[in-house]
């Protein structure tokens, strides 16, 4: 006796079925865009492990803020490359520095187009630290957490004065979502959402962005304050930290080898959930697609989908503008 045809069957054999019951929807409309902006104009200098993306001058941002809108893309990600680098990464606190003046430009052109600056001092400091340092216990230098707290509030206020409409800490620092909250709500942007990097994993899918943005750690690596990446518990428990400290949205970071935390955080927290695609993970893709080995845009579509599928609300991604043509195309 043949087997009958189960319902799952049934509902897969035509598009128009598929479609009908298919659970997860992507759409560009969940995209984060990011950028890195660098001081001049009119230069786009190429970053070479990620094919299509490059430190870009405002001028050039501005017009890949325009092709976002065009595509239907809500949100611009932005990490500065700043001229000048010193121990605290004062560049990062500056009025009129790469990404002040990006977030101006940008609201200028397209006030409806979210602007998210990341905010971390790694680009900014010399060592390439997420934070400054003190001597610790064994006479190594490490990260102080608090003299670091204080300094990224000062920068997320320059970055509300000149236009955010969110800010995204991604440093790892204990108390930072709290004290941002208190110190943005008293310099009056009780508006101005916190998208936290809760779950940032120690990771080695970083290494083309560190190569970007010039901010690999000059001495030792960042494991002190990101997370292993053994842990999923621990990354609930951060998660809910930042919830209780007035976090918005909570993050994941990276996306693929991470996918059961983004599913645990959102179960966990039952808040909007953002997760990061990468560079590594996008250089990966791009490197395999230029050999030849792989469908790139079948498998953007399918690796997006299942970052979404796992529970992730927001997608942070370089394969954005890409993802967004090919949507369309596929209506
Ligand atoms: C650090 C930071 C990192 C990324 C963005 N901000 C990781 C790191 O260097 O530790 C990585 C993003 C990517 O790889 O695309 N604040
Ligand atoms: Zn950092």
């Amino acid at each position: 006796m043949p087997f009958p045809t189960t319902r799952m069957r049934r509902m897969r054999r035509t598009g128009a079925l598929r479609g009908l019951v298919r659970e997860t929807q992507l759409d560009a409309g969940d995209f984060v865009y990011p950028l890195f902006v660098t001081h001049g104009t009119d230069r786009r200098e190429p970053i070479e492990a990620m094919p299509g993306i490059s430190r870009l001058t405002i001028d050039h941002v501005v017009a890949e803020a325009a092709e976002a809108v065009a595509l239907g893309i809500p949100a611009l990600m932005l990490f500065g490359i700043p001229d000048h680098k010193d121990e605290e990464g004062s560049s990062a606190w500056d009025e009129e520095g790469v990404v002040q003046l990006a977030i101006r430009a940008i609201k200028d052109a397209h006030p409806e187009l979210l602007v998210i600056p990341d905010l971390c001092l790694c680009e900014y400091t010399s060592h390439g630290h997420c934070g400054v340092l003190r001597a610790g216990p064994d006479g190594l230098p490490s990260v102080d957490n608090d003299a670091t707290v204080e300094l990224l509030a000062r920068t997320a206020i320059t970055y509300a004065q000149a236009g955010a409409d969110m800010i995204a800490p991604s440093d790892m620092m204990d108390g930072r979502v709290g004290l941002l909250r208190a110190e943005l709500d008293e310099a009056g942007f009780p508006d101005l959402a916190i998208m936290a990097h809760s779950a940032k994993f120690a990771s080695a899918y970083y290494g083309p962005f560190r190569e970007a943005a010039g901010s690999t750690p000059a001495f030792g690596d960042r494991r002190s304050y990101q997370m292993d990446p053994a842990n999923g518990d621990e990354a609930v428990r951060e998660a809910l930290l930042d919830v209780q400290e007035g976090a918005d949205l909570v993050l994941v970071k990276p996306a693929l080898p991470y996918l059961d935390v983004i599913r645990r955080v959102k179960d966990a927290t039952g808040m909007p959930v953002a997760t990061y695609n990468v560079s590594g993970e996008y250089a990966m893709v791009k490197a395999a697609a230029a050999a030849g080995y792989i469908d790139e845009r079948a498998v953007v579509i399918e690796t997006l989908t299942s970052i979404r599928r796992a529970g992730a609300d927001v997608v942070i991604t370089y394969h954005a503008k890409d993802a967004a043509r090919w949507l369309s195309e596929m209506e």
